[in-house]
């Protein structure tokens, strides 16, 4: 092992939410990302019916599944994911599965559409803050069609060029954008989470106020 990937795995195995991820057993430290957020803003009910994009190894749908044994979860990802109760996974980029499935009426009148997607960190910062960008441009699209009138939309957001931009859009959506670093999201990290609530406009794409 290199000295700076020991370094990382270190810190990795001393992390106060890995560790505590081991002992609840969750499949991933970021559950208590969501779980800091569902507890604050309520977002995962019983019935929800929910769209996890970006969802492997699987840790938020994990959570909801355990939160509500009556739940609908839809997850997706590029990678393949161990069976998880109530959850039916779809093995897909999101661009593909926006095209290919969400005709599909059991994709619509979705409750909360979730995406802690990362891209691959190229390490070059204005390439990775596009490639971001471009991923939650189509999560947008997708949860502007699937989300039912009170739905909410819950994105992983990396800070940089082009974010504020993004913002200001989805204000022209969403009565309510709340900007939220939860305590398990690293502090030197640009990661934030974008929780967006009250759509200002219907699945068809029009403007009801
Ligand atoms: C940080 S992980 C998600 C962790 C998850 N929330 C959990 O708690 O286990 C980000 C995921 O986004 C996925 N991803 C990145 N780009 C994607 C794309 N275009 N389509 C689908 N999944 C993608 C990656 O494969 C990775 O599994």
């Amino acid at each position: 092992m290199g000295k700076k990937s020991s370094k990382w795995f270190k810190a990795h195995i001393n992390d106060e939410f890995v560790k505590l991820a081991n002992k609840e057993n969750w499949r991933s430290r970021a559950v208590f990302k969501l779980k800091e957020i569902d507890e604050k803003y309520n977002l995962i009910k019983t019935n929800s019916k929910i769209l996890d994009l970006g969802c492997s190894p699987g840790g938020w749908s994990q959570y909801a599944s355990r939160k509500h044994k009556n739940i609908n979860i839809t997850a997706v990802d590029l990678l393949c994911m161990e069976k998880l109760e109530n959850v039916n996974f779809v093995q897909s980029d999101i661009e593909d599965f926006s095209e290919k499935y969400l005709k599909n009426a059991d994709f619509h009148k979705i409750d909360l559409v979730m995406s802690d997607i990362a891209p691959n960190i190229s390490g070059i910062e204005s390439a990775d803050a596009a490639a971001g960008l471009h991923l939650a441009e189509i999560v947008t699209e997708i949860a502007l069609d699937v989300l039912n009138d009170s739905g909410n939309l819950l994105i992983k957001l990396f800070q940089g060029k082009g974010t504020d931009e993004f913002l200001s859009e989805i204000r022209k959506l969403f009565g309510t954008v709340r900007i939220i670093k939860p305590k398990a999201s690293k502090t030197n990290s640009r990661e934030i989470y974008m929780l967006a609530t009250n759509m200002k406009i219907n699945n068809s794409g029009l403007h009801y106020e």
